[in-house]
């Protein structure tokens, strides 16, 4: 059976991505927030995408027409019952996504596929909450969603490998690059990212450079789009320092433990560019300012 209803759980920065990629693709799609504010929200971020592409001539007003009538929002988890794939993108608390599935799992028939767009809590833990461990494995999308090609497809040991196979289509289907991986924290970029990440601040905590020097050497040097700074403030010093912690939990090892600098930033309540403020100050958003830090 192809996948052609999916719920969506989270309208946030990643879930309003994927519920666009998903209706953009063609399917029905549902996408859950706990308010009325919130899936206003997500989905006039969601407008506010589809505009930018017809403004650029990649999607017709009929598509976005189209992808509109497939797009809806709610707050009712009810709603999700007749998917034929659930993707969770919630809060990075595993007791939430636990305390989700369990709940899901009680009204989605037994043949909804669960996934969750985690990327560092452990599918196997979460699929614990459910009676269908065979039909639950992560889809792991990249910000911005709509640009980003890479979607990590994992799978625990009692994935069912037909389920897993049919997932990896379906990410085919949205115009993904899908990658098969296992569950270990991390999967395969956040293993490889977070600890150069880390490295980033432990360098500018030891005055190896300043903020913008440390961002250009990566950007010119080795040709990535965003130096580690400014990639820190866009994926969230919150997000990032979660991730970390759940790592170093994990593995016992220095490189993911999260810096001094990076845990005083994230109590501060600088998270980076959603905050207005991290290693820059977004005051003039097309401006970012280095912070004095050190
Ligand atoms: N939503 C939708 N489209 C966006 C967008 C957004 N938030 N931001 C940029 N775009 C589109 C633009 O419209 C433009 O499209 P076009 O080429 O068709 O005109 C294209 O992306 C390029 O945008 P810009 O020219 O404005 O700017 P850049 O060339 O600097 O690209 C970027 C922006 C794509 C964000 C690029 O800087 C980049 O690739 N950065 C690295 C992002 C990255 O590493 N993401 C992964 C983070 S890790 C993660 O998500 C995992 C999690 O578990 C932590």
């Amino acid at each position: 059976m192809p996948i052609e209803r999916v719920g969506v759980v989270g309208c946030g920065l990643m879930g309003s991505g994927i519920a666009q990629v998903v209706a953009q693709a063609g399917c029905q799609v549902v996408v859950r927030e706990v308010s009325a504010e919130l899936i206003e929200k997500g989905l006039k971020s969601i407008e506010k995408n589809l505009q930018r592409l017809v403004e650029k001539g990649s999607l017709s007003e009929a598509q976005r027409e189209q992808t509109r009538v497939r797009l809806r929002g709610t707050t009712s988890l009810d709603e999700l019952r007749d998917s034929d794939l659930v993707i969770e993108a919630v809060i990075e608390q595993l007791p939430a996504k636990k305390e989700l599935f369990a709940t899901l799992d009680k009204i989605c028939p037994q043949k909804t596929i669960f996934a969750s767009n985690t990327s560092s809590i452990s599918i196997t833990d979460m699929a614990t909450a459910t009676q269908r461990p065979n039909r639950f494995l992560g889809l792991h999308f990249f910000n911005p969603v709509p640009v980003m090609k890479l979607v990590e497809v994992i799978r625990t040991i009692s994935t069912d490998p037909n389920i897993f196979e049919e997932v990896v289509a379906f990410a085919e289907r949205l115009g993904k690059t899908p990658v098969r991986t296992s569950d270990r924290t991390g999967f395969i970029v956040n293993r490889l990212l977070v600890p150069y990440m880390l490295d980033a601040i432990r360098a500018l905590e030891e005055g190896v450079a300043s903020i913008e020097d440390i961002d250009k050497s990566m950007k010119l040097g080795c040709g990535h789009p965003m130096g580690p700074l400014t990639l820190l403030d866009f994926v969230g010093l919150d997000t990032t320092c979660y991730i970390a912690n759940v790592m170093f939990d994990e593995f016992k090892e220095r490189r993911f433990a999260p810096p001094p600098l990076l845990k005083r930033m994230v109590l501060a309540g600088w998270h980076g560019r959603k905050a207005g403020r991290g290693f820059y100050d977004y005051t003039d958003p097309q401006n970012p300012r280095p912070m004095e830090l050190t």
